[in-house]
This record gives structure tokens, C-alpha cells and sequence, in this order.
């Protein structure tokens, strides 16, 4: 009997394998883009839906994706490490749903913030080295001797409620701003086709 070698993949097989990758290519792409303009267009976090398999692959490029929460109630808050293994991050669900995260690294001399979830009307984030107070909502300096905002991580819900971190901004840059950073580092023709300037302003 003869044993015949492996086929290889024919034409025909091949050109519907280019065509699939071509067509997730570009779903990839149009969810990337409403990543970025759902996050930067200031709506509802908490009613993004987003594709785990999408923020797999995608992130902001400075790292990878990551989940910190199966699901977080309002007014609740969660530490990470985010990019980094060694930065100290914090998500918070606000009370009207969106999700936000910061480092919780104070601007002012690099002790740890708090969450302080009753104070104010949405809660606050402080400092307890020198008193220092950041807003919950946009992470501006609000009492104390910090110099600058807390640095953003860009966060996002997906469909079943899981919270994931997936890019960073820094102190005072918007989050488009840091998606595209991220991006264009780790793909400069996928930030290119989200949209992104190329000169990084
Ligand atoms: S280190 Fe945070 S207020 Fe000084």
C-alpha cells in the first residue's frame, strides 16, 4: 500500500483562509475603534461591551489586557498591578455605573491612596501621607499638596460584567491620548487605521 505525504493546503483552501484572516483583521478593527470612541467619547463605561477575545488582542499595546474583577458592585474599588507588575492600580465603579482607574501612586511623594468610598458625593481618593484628595471621577487634585493628577488607567466592562484594565494615561493626558500611545508602539498601522495622529499629539 502507499502511504501518500500530507496534503498541503490547496489553493482554493488558502484563499478562504486569507479571506477569514482579512475579515477578522478588519472586525478587529472596527471593535478597536469603538473601544476608543465609546472610552473617549466620556460615556458610560459600565455599558461598554466589549469582546474578551477582542481586549485580548488588543489592549493599548503598553501591556496586555488584564481582568481585575469579575464583576464590581457601585461604589466598590479594586487594587491591581497594572501595566506593570509593580504598579499599584485601583479600579472604582462610580455610582452611576462607569468604571474608572488610577495608579495609586500619589503624585506628591509616592505614598499609597485610598479609596474613601463615603466621602463627597461620589467618593474621593486620598492620600493619608499628607492629606492629599483626588477627585473619583477624573482623578484631579482636589485638597493637598499634590502636583498633579493621578495618572488614568483606561478601563472597560465587558458583556458579562467583568472589569479589565486595558492601557494607561499619564498624569493629565487624555485616554485617546494613551490608547493611541500604547497602540502606535505596538502597531503604528492599526493606530494609524483607529484613527490615531501620528505624531503623537
Ligand atoms: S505623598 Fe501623597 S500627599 Fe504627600
Amino acid at each position: 500500500m502507499t502511504t501518500l505525504p500530507p496534503a498541503g493546503p490547496t489553493e482554493e483552501e488558502q484563499a478562504v483562509l486569507r479571506d477569514r484572516i482579512s475579515a477578522d483583521s478588519l472586525t478587529t478593527r472596527r471593535d478597536y475603534l469603538r473601544i476608543v470612541a465609546t472610552v473617549s467619547g466620556g460615556l458610560v463605561v459600565g455599558s461598554t461591551v466589549v469582546s474578551a477575545g477582542v481586549l485580548h488582542r488588543h489592549g493599548d499595546g503598553s501591556a496586555p489586557p488584564l481582568k481585575v474583577a469579575d464583576q464590581l458592585g457601585s461604589g466598590e474599588a479594586v487594587t491591581f498591578n497594572y501595566p506593570g507588575e509593580n504598579d499599584r492600580a485601583m479600579a472604582i465603579k462610580l455610582a452611576d455605573g462607569s468604571v474608572v482607574g488610577y495608579s495609586t501612586v500619589c503624585t506628591h511623594l509616592a505614598c499609597g491612596v485610598l479609596w474613601r468610598k463615603g466621602r463627597g458625593e461620589e467618593g474621593e481618593l486620598y492620600c493619608p501621607c499628607h492629606e492629599g484628595v483626588f477627585s473619583a471621577r477624573t482623578g484631579e487634585v482636589t485638597a493637598g499638596p499634590p502636583p498633579r493628577p493621578l495618572p488614568k488607567v483606561i478601563m472597560v466592562e465587558d458583556a458579562a460584567g467583568a472589569v479589565w484594565a486595558i492601557g494607561t494615561a499619564r498624569s493629565g493626558e487624555g485616554v485617546e491620548a494613551g490608547l493611541c500611545r500604547g497602540l502606535r508602539d505596538r502597531d503604528p498601522a492599526l493606530a494609524e487605521a483607529a484613527g490615531c495622529p501620528k505624531d503623537g499629539s
